[in-house]
């Protein structure tokens, strides 16, 4: 899918973006272990690359709840239960869930009324979750699979990379 203008030096399709931000993540991550450094360089690259993004960051597992980690965009929620809203969903069956408009999602937890579009990739390690990486837009219908395989490639990244 076409994202950008065409220019031999920017990425011109989601595929190639994601592909420079998994390069750019991998140089941001080299050699630090830090669960929150990691989590908010991640966060601020995500904010400031991807079009059209108005929340990014993680909620982490703590017992049954997620608690907000690192993110930008406006202040959110701090917990929400595992099975609660689009992110507590994610958590508890562990897939990734796009919600092209959030007003019609059952439950969903509006932090932001700017938000109309979402996707939240839970973040598994082995057999534990350990929580969830949460985008919000305010275009409905912002994030398509290119985006889900994408978040899921620099998800993967950032687990390998980081404590
Ligand atoms: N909308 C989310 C809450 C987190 S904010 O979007 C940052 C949800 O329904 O879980």
């Amino acid at each position: 899918m076409s994202i950008l203008q065409a220019s031999p030096s920017l990425p011109t399709t989601k595929a190639e973006l994601y592909a420079d931000l998994a390069a750019q993540l991998r140089s941001l991550l080299e050699g630090e272990r830090d669960l929150i450094a990691n989590a908010a360089n991640f966060a601020s690259l995500l904010y400031h690359s991807l079009p059209d993004v108005n929340w990014a960051g993680f909620y982490f597992t703590h017992a049954d709840e997620l608690v907000l980690g690192p993110f930008q965009g406006r202040p959110a929620c701090v917990r929400i239960a595992v099975g609660k809203g689009v992110c507590g969903t994610a958590a508890a069956q562990r897939q990734t869930i796009m919600v092209p408009n959030v007003n019609e999602f059952p439950g969903h937890i509006a932090c932001d009324s700017a938000s109309n579009s979402e996707i939240v990739v839970p973040l598994i390690r082995g057999e534990r979750l350990l929580g969830v990486l949460d985008l919000d837009s305010p275009s409905l219908g912002r994030f398509d699979d290119d985006d889900a395989a994408g978040l899921n490639d620099l998800a993967g990244i950032f687990l390998e990379a980081t404590v």
